[in-house]
C-alpha cells in the first residue's frame, strides 16, 4: 500500500489540496454484512481506514480534516452498538496519542460532548487539551454532531453575547455572516472545500450543512472500510480538476466577453 501511495500521491498538484476535507465515513454496517461478521466489526475496520485518511492529510499537507463519527441521530442505534463505538473511540484515543503528538495532530471535537460517556469525555478533553498547539492537522472529529442542533446553539450564543454587551439597539439587528459563523463548533476552520461520502448514499444528512455551502460533493459506492489511500487519490484528482466559481465568472468566460465587446 505504502508504495502505492509513494507514487500516486505525487501526481496531485501539491499546492491545490483541499484546505478542509471532509468525510461522511459510510458503510460499515455493510461491509460486515457482506462478510458475515458483526456490524461492530465493520466500525473496528473503519478504525483502520480512519488511521489511514489521517496519515494521508498529513502527507498531502490538508491542514484540516473532519470526520462524522457519530450523529445527533445515531443515539437512535440499539445500546450495544452504540456502547461498542465508544469503546472502540476510547480505545482509539490511548492507542493513537503519542502518534497524534508525534505528527503534530491537533485534535478538535465538533458537537455536543455532554451526553457521552464520562470516561469519553475525559479522555477527549485531554487530548485536546495535550495537543492544542499541533499545528500540522487538525483532526476535526464530529461526535454527537447535527447541524440543525449547531445553528440553534449558535444563535444562543450569538444573542447571548449580545446580551451581555448591553447594547440593546444592536441585539435584534441582523449579524453579518462573519458575526454568526464564529459561533459554531467550526468558527475557527475554514469553510469545507471537499466533501466525501462513502457507500452510495448521496445526501448531506444534517453533516455540516453551512460549513458545506461551496463544497465540492465526492460520492462513492466504495464502503468506508475498503476506503484507501487510492480511493482518496481519486476523489482530490476530481477536485482539482471541477472549476470553482463560488457564484462569480471563471476567468476564460470573462476575456470571452471582453473580446466580444472589443469585436463589436
Ligand atoms: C457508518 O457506518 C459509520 C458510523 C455511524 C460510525 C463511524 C465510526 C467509525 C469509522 C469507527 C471509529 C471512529 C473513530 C474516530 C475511532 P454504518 O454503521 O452507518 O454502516 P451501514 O450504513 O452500512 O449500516
Amino acid at each position: 500500500v505504502d508504495t502505492d501511495k509513494d507514487t500516486i500521491f505525487p501526481l496531485l498538484k501539491k499546492g491545490q489540496v483541499p484546505r478542509h476535507l471532509a468525510v461522511i465515513m459510510d458503510g460499515n454496517g455493510r461491509w460486515a454484512n457482506r462478510k458475515g461478521l458483526h456490524r461492530i466489526e465493520g466500525h473496528k475496520a473503519g478504525a483502520d481506514s480512519v488511521d489511514r485518511i489521517i496519515r494521508a492529510c498529513v502527507n498531502l499537507e490538508i491542514p484540516v480534516l473532519s470526520l462524522y463519527a457519530f450523529s445527533t441521530e445515531n443515539w437512535k442505534r440499539p445500546d450495544r452498538e452504540i456502547s461498542a463505538l465508544f469503546d472502540l473511540l476510547n480505545y482509539y484515543l490511548k492507542k493513537k496519542f503519542k502518534t497524534l503528538i508525534k505528527n503534530e495532530i491537533s485534535l478538535k471535537i465538533s458537537g455536543d460532548i455532554a451526553r457521552l460517556p464520562p470516561r469519553s469525555r475525559e479522555l477527549l478533553k485531554n487530548t485536546i487539551e495535550k495537543t492544542a498547539n499541533s499545528k500540522k492537522l487538525i483532526l476535526n472529529l464530529c461526535i454527537n454532531y447535527g447541524s440543525r442542533d449547531e445553528i440553534l446553539m449558535a444563535i444562543e450564543k450569538l444573542v447571548k453575547k449580545r446580551i451581555a454587551m448591553g447594547d440593546i439597539k444592536k441585539i435584534s439587528s441582523q449579524p453579518t455572516w462573519q458575526e454568526f459563523e464564529e459561533n459554531l463548533y467550526t468558527g475557527d476552520l475554514p469553510d469545507i472545500d471537499l466533501l466525501i461520502r462513502t457507500a452510495g448514499e448521496k445526501r448531506l444528512s444534517n453533516f455540516m450543512l453551512l460549513q458545506s455551502a461551496y463544497a465540492e460533493l465526492y460520492f462513492t459506492d466504495v464502503l468506508w472500510p475498503d476506503f484507501d489511500e487510492k480511493e482518496l487519490f481519486h476523489a482530490i484528482d476530481e477536485f482539482q480538476k471541477r472549476v470553482r466559481k463560488f457564484g462569480g465568472l471563471t476567468e476564460d468566460v470573462v476575456k470571452s466577453d471582453v473580446l466580444k465587446n472589443i469585436n463589436e
